[in-house]
């Protein structure tokens, strides 16, 4: 499986892919990591591990579309199966997904469908919910609307600020996003007719990660 990821920050759910595949638990090639923003922390991640980079500015583009096919155009030319979005914080343009229906995976910090966009950790907190968490879905053009395949949860502690609950799913997001990334890579995993199959058997309600894994 050859993996391309985009990321427009930090990185860090990228280096969890990389520690995952370093690790052995997850059989991929990591061909391209690519990037809205030239300077992302992420770009030198993968240029340390020895991946090929590259980034787009979206402001040296018309529009959305124009951006998303100069995006797609490099990650197609790659050679990649398989496409994580790992922190990349863009709506992506239906019509270059159309080709990737069932290939392209969103990590997203909080128990979709609730709080998609941006604030999630402070959402959930004003909103005085007990839990919070992150998921993994397939990517469609609507945002962080995709299919759902896997969750993390984890319990609001009374206290809690939106830095002290994103601090605390970080390391949740580390295992899930690699966990889900194995399945599909592993062909277990798959977007179909019938929804989100795991070993061919359709999903009733996202799979939880829990301390033993994916459940
Ligand atoms: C992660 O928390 C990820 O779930 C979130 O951005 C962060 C990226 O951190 N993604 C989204 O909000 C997508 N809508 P990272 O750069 O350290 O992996």
């Amino acid at each position: 499986m050859n993996l391309a990821v985009l990321a427009s920050g930090r990185g860090s759910n990228l280096a969890a892919l990389l520690a995952a595949r370093d690790a052995g638990t997850l059989p991929a090639r990591f061909v391209l990591v690519g990037s809205d923003h030239p300077d992302a922390p992420a770009l030198q991640l993968a240029r340390d591990a020895g991946i090929a980079t590259f980034a787009l500015r979206p402001k040296d583009f018309p529009d959305r579309p124009a951006f998303d096919r100069a995006l797609f155009n490099r990650i197609e030319a790659s050679g990649a199966d398989l496409l994580v979005l790992a922190g990349f914080m863009r709506v992506i343009d239906g019509a270059v997904l159309g080709p990737w229906a069932g290939r392209v995976l969103n990590i997203h910090p909080s128990l979709l469908p609730k709080y998609r966009g941006l604030h999630t950790h402070r959402r959930a907190i004003e909103a005085g919910d007990a839990e919070h968490g992150a998921s993994v879905h397939f990517v469609t053009a609507e945002l962080d609307g995709g299919p759902l395949i896997a969750q993390a949860r984890i319990a609001i502690e009374p206290g809690d600020d939106e830095d002290a609950l994103a601090a605390r799913l970080l390391p949740w997001e580390h295992r899930l996003l690699p966990a889900v990334v194995a399945l599909l890579a592993e062909h277990r995993l798959a977007l179909t007719a019938a929804g989100v199959t795991l070993d061919g058997t359709p999903l009733k309600a996202p799979l939880r990660l829990t301390e033993h894994g994916l459940q």
